[in-house]
């Protein structure tokens, strides 16, 4: 069944690619423009003085008396999405603030434990509360678990929660993630990316589930669900819920040479664009919608032909709020907003993105001494003083953001924004752990094997190999075999968190097997060894910083060196290569060198996950997976259209009895 569905998808995305890659190859041609075709949801961004077409309205009398009782001032602070570190929780009272994010890397002063989190977390609480009696929404990147805070409990990105093509683990973790998260006093977490990555190249494809809409509306609306629900199932106004983000709307994942915060290559409003729109990107985004509530959605630095999507009226307001229904909060990326192009200032730029459907600012960075948010709170005063922006406009943003607080008990009950001090017990404890390990083994993916002398297989006869040895430089290294968003934004390699890497994982299960495994991380030794397990991959990355040349999309020099001298050194060792990378890499020349390898992905902190699989008996392979992978990334804009091009075709997934 399971399979079924896949190949089915699996189809469905050839088909649906091979239009992208057309299209994307024929970008270059004008597109005449669908304007004039009568739909009126092809109308072209608005000018920045026409309100919202779609209002919501409040979902009881708390939230209508609220609303009515407030200035304009109050309404605009509720707006306001300032970083913690660059706003003080006085200064959060002061200006009655109605949301802070800590962003990559963001730990408090004191200490990234989880309590110095929800100290933090408390103090703006407290702040605020005392002055407004509005609580905070409290946003974090908990993108793979709450993974800015030492200690977390660290699943794998979403590429591997992609391969496992389990709804029900995603939903668990995403669940256990909210736990982790009120357990610090945050109660929104920036995830799932709903992004689809047609291009490798691209520097966040490992947080997106995979190249698949269907596959990836599934797992987001699980994760979502899961999120919003909390372990104990009790809901929105539970006290172990996070709101979940659908993002980022939306493009990201077919721009241009795949450039993070790059340009879609169609016009915005041609036929093209628009079927690609409905037919690929918008199906994860309809499911979190409609079938998972999503409270928020997070706007795309990308451009549409040209359109960035922080100023696309007819995007945001159209085709999200009235064409999906969406009547949660539209929060913008990280200063998304001073992208938004033309020969705007910074206030018009506000205004502009404020008319065009955003209902919440996210503002950080200092403009001179002044933090930024500053100038963005005035501008949204002044715009509606001017009436630039409609005080219509900002009712309906306002009325979302109190609706969603509403919806989590925080205004009946402002006691339940603290810091859960019940879940900080089990905050990166052993159950959850052992979700992130299942997790881990679900995800590992059987790109190659081959069979052996005895009639059976590489992997079959792994777990009964009496001596094994281990290499390269993700094999035990805790950073490595996280990647990026793990403690820092960008993430790093080294021993930054607990948890367990892949060669200790190893070497456990070995022991417990009467196995012996030993590491050699450049591959040098002497001595009879059954089999080398080599683990390679990328260094952690986040973002821009993770946009690669497709010469670049490799594995590491001297990863590369250790394949190489294990190869010279000891010409019939079999050798199993786990990659830990984000995204396929070229890897023609280790292919001809090895005897099977994994696809792991970023399996987070539970490395004993890898063994789980690869050194038990009883345990196979389930994982597929969820990209084309090409043959050379220099070729990638082929893989859709020409299938000589390609290494391994979506779905790929063998078990231990199967060889290629
Ligand atoms: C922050 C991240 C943020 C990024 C935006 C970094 O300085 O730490 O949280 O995502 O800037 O570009
Ligand atoms: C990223 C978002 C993230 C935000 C807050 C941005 O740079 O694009 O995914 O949620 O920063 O850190």
């Amino acid at each position: 069944m399971h399979n079924r569905i896949r190949r089915r998808n699996a189809v469905a995305t050839t088909l649906l690619s091979m239009a992208i890659s057309a299209s994307l190859v024929f970008a270059a041609v004008p597109m005449a423009s669908a304007n004039d075709d009568g739909n009126p949801h092809r109308k072209p961004a608005s000018s920045h003085t026409e309100p919202a077409a779609t209002m919501v309205t409040a979902r009881n009398d708390r939230v209508a008396r609220l609303l009515a009782s407030m200035s304009l001032e109050d309404k605009v602070g509720q707006m306001m999405q300032p970083d913690t570190r660059h706003i003080t929780p006085q200064q959060a009272a002061e200006y009655h603030i109605g949301s802070i994010l800590s962003g990559g890397g963001a730990a408090p002063e004191s200490g990234n434990s989880a309590s110095d989190w929800a100290n933090r977390a408390d103090s703006y609480q407290h702040a605020v509360i005392n002055e407004t009696g509005i609580p905070l929404l409290y946003g974090v990147d908990a993108v793979h678990g709450h993974n800015n805070v030492a200690d977390a409990t660290l699943f794998p990105h979403n590429v591997n929660l992609g391969q496992t093509g389990n709804a029900e683990l995603v939903k668990q973790i995403g669940a256990i993630t909210a736990s982790e998260v009120r357990a610090t006093g945050s109660n929104w977490v920036f995830t799932p990316t709903l992004g689809l990555p047609k291009n490798e190249r691209w520097g966040r494809t490992y947080e997106a589930y995979g190249e698949n809409a269907d596959l990836s509306a599934k797992l987001g609306a699980a994760y979502i669900e899961g999120s919003q629900a909390g372990e104990s199932g009790s809901g929105l106004a539970g006290s172990d819920s996070a709101i979940a983000t659908a993002k980022h709307f939306i493009g990201e994942g077919i721009t241009k040479d795949g450039v993070n915060q790059g340009d879609v290559p169609l016009d915005y409003n041609s036929e093209a664009f628009r079927k690609i729109l409905d037919s690929e990107l918008l199906v994860p985004y309809r499911a979190a919608v409609q079938d998972a509530n999503v409270r928020s959605v997070m706007v795309s630095y990308n451009s549409i032909g040209g359109v960035k999507c922080h100023g696309n009226a007819d995007l945001l307001t159209n085709v999200l709020k009235r064409g999906l229904g969406f009547t949660g909060i539209v929060i913008t990326d990280y200063n998304g907003i001073d992208q938004i192009e033309g020969n705007l200032n910074y206030a018009q730029k506000v205004a502009k993105a404020v008319n065009a459907g955003v209902d919440m600012l996210m503002v950080d960075e200092h403009e001179g001494t002044q933090p930024k948010w500053i100038a963005a709170r005035q501008a949204v005063i002044d715009g509606v003083n001017s009436g630039d922006i409609a005080m219509a406009r900002v009712d309906d943003a306002v009325t979302r953001i109190l609706n969603v607080k509403d919806e989590m008990g925080l205004l009946e009950n402002p006691q339940l924004a603290y810091s859960n001090k019940e879940l900080l017990a089990q905050f990166g404890g052993e159950a959850h752990r052992a979700v992130a390990r299942e997790a881990v083994a679900q995800s590992l993916t059987l790109l190659k094997n081959r069979s052996t002398d005895d009639g059976s297989t590489l992997m079959n006869d792994l777990p009964s190999m009496k001596r094994i040895v281990v290499a390269g430089s993700s094999a035990n290294d805790i950073g490595m075999q996280s990647g990026g968003w793990t403690i820092t934004w960008q993430g790093s390699a080294g021993d930054i968190t607990s948890g367990t890497t892949i060669y200790e994982g190893l070497k456990t299960a070995g022991k417990e097997n009467g196995q012996t495994v030993d590491l050699k991380e450049d591959g040098s030794f002497t001595g009879n060894y059954d089999a080398a397990i080599v683990v390679a991959g990328e260094s952690p990355y986040a973002e821009y910083a993770g946009d690669r040349t497709a010469d670049q999309l490799t594995l590491q020099q001297k990863d590369i060196n250790t394949i190489s001298s294990i190869r010279k050194t000891h010409p019939n060792l079999p050798i199993v290569l786990v990659l830990t990378t984000g995204r396929a890499l070229t890897i023609t020349d280790q292919l001809k060198q090895v005897d099977a390898v994994v696809m792991a992905g970023f399996p987070g902190s539970e490395g004993e996950g890898v063994a789980d699989v690869l050194l038990s008996a009883d345990r196979d392979f389930s994982g597929h997976l969820t990209t084309t992978w090409p043959k050379d990334a220099n070729n990638i804009a082929k893989k859709y259209i020409d299938p000589n091009t390609v290494l391994f075709p979506y779905g790929t997934g063998l078990v231990k009895s199967q060889v290629n």
